[in-house]
């Protein structure tokens, strides 16, 4: 498995927690950065990762900000994504078994670092379930083909 990671300043302790998990469990993880805590602007991190999924470099995207929201907001604007804004277990699987998110986003003001490993690992583990679910989301992709 291979993912993307990305955060802002508000998430780069959080994302370097996670992307330290994931490379432990022996997942390849491409870090997009930021590489510090200097002030930097969510959509700058969100949509690269956002693209580099959506064109099958990677099989999941982790975004990480203060809260989460804003990387939600600018990842879901990129076509073929399904940003997933996730803050407690059962969403972390309802987020793959029922919407097939494609991108994981936390709030690094908002978890704690092993709630947030949990998180991840709950979400990866999860397998979407299609059947009714497949065709909500054909709903949402059929919306997003037609803009
Ligand atoms: C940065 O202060 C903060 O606004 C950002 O990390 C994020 O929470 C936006 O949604």
């Amino acid at each position: 498995m291979k993912i993307a990671i990305g955060s802002d300043h508000a998430g780069f302790k959080l994302k370097e927690a996670i992307k330290k998990f994931l490379e432990e469990k022996g997942i390849e993880v491409i870090d997009f950065g930021t590489h510090s805590e200097e002030r930097v602007d969510y959509p700058d991190y969100a949509i690269p990762v956002a693209e580099s999924v959506a064109k099958g470099e990677e099989d999941f995207g982790i975004l990480i900000c203060g809260t989460g929201i804003g990387m939600s907001i600018a990842a879901n604007k990129v076509k073929g994504i399904r940003a997933s804004l996730v803050s407690d277990v059962y969403s972390a699987h309802s987020a793959r078994e029922h919407n097939n998110a494609n991108v994981l986003c936390m709030g690094g003001r908002v978890l704690g670092v092993e709630l947030a490993k949990e998180i991840t690992n709950t979400w990866l583990n999860a397998k979407f379930q299609a059947g009714r679910h497949e065709r909500r989301i054909k709903k949402i992709m059929d919306y997003e083909q037609k803009k």
